[in-house]
C-alpha cells in the first residue's frame, strides 16, 4: 500500500504539536519536513531546532527534505534533530556521492531528489547509494502548487531502472498531490506520496488521507 507523508509546511505553525498528533492519529505513516534556505529555493521555512521539537511529539518516520545549498554541511544537525530519512537535491550538491555516503554512514536512510527539469537518468549513477528517490512534481519552494503531469513519467523510468538493476529504492512524489492525481502517480510506481495542502488544509485529515490513498 502506498504511504502518505503529509508535509508539515502546510500545517498550522502555531500548533505544531497538535498538528503532528492529529496526522498520526489520521493514519499517516511518514511526516515530510521541508527545509528551505532562501538560496537553493526562494523561500525560507524551518530548520533542525524545529524538527527536534516536533520529534519529541511524534513516532512517525521523519522524512526530511533538504532544499538547501551544499546540504553536506548540515547532515549531522539533521541526524541529531531526529531525521530517519534525509533527502538532498542532486542540483544542490557539489559531490552527490559523498553527501549520500555521509547520510548512510550516520545510520539514516538516504534520499536523492530531482527538480522537474532534471531528467530521471541524472539520478542513475547514484541509485546504489539511495534508499529513496524523490521526484519533484512542482518547482521546489512553495506548497499549494499545481502538479506538473509530465514529471510523473520519471517515476516509471526510475521504477524500470531500479527493477532492472535489482535495487530496493523507494520512489516518492512531492508537490501538488491530490486525490484526483494520486492514482496516476501510484500506477507509475510511486511508493510514497507527499501531501501538504491536500491534507493539512482539509477539515478532516483522516478522510483526506484515505481519499489520496484511494
Ligand atoms: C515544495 C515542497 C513540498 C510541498 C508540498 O517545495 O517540497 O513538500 O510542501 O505541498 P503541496 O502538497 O501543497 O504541494
Ligand atoms: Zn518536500
Amino acid at each position: 500500500m502506498v504511504k502518505i507523508a503529509p508535509s508539515l509546511l502546510a500545517a498550522d505553525f502555531s500548533r505544531l504539536a497538535e498538528e503532528v498528533a492529529a496526522i498520526e492519529k489520521a493514519g499517516a505513516e511518514w511526516l515530510h519536513l521541508d527545509v528551505m534556505d532562501g538560496a537553493f529555493v526562494p523561500n525560507i521555512s524551518f530548520g533542525a531546532d524545529v524538527i527536534a521539537a516536533v520529534r519529541r511529539e511524534s513516532h512517525l518516520l521523519f522524512d526530511v527534505h533538504l532544499m538547501i545549498e551544499e546540504p553536506i554541511r548540515y547532515i549531522s544537525s539533521f541526524v541529531k534533530a531526529g531525521a530517519d530519512l534525509i533527502t538532498v537535491h542532486l542540483e544542490a550538491c557539489k559531490d552527490v556521492k559523498e553527501t549520500l555516503s555521509m547520510i548512510k554512514a550516520s545510520g539514516k536512510m538516504a534520499g536523492l531528489s530531482i527538480k522537474p527539469n532534471t531528467p530521471a537518468d541524472a539520478a542513475y549513477p547514484y541509485l546504489e547509494l539511495c534508499d529513496l528517490v524523490l521526484v519533484m512534481s512542482v518547482e521546489p519552494g512553495f506548497g499549494g502548487q499545481k502538479l506538473i503531469p509530465e514529471t510523473l513519467e520519471k517515476i516509471s523510468l526510475l521504477k524500470k531502472e531500479t527493477q532492472r538493476r535489482g535495487l530496493d529504492v523507494l520512489l516518492e512524489v512531492d508537490g501538488g498531490i491530490q486525490a484526483e492525481n494520486a492514482p496516476s502517480a501510484i500506477s507509475k510506481g510511486a511508493d510514497v506520496l507527499v501531501a501538504g495542502s491536500s491534507v493539512f488544509r482539509k477539515p478532516d485529515y483522516k478522510e483526506a488521507i484515505s481519499l489520496i490513498r484511494g
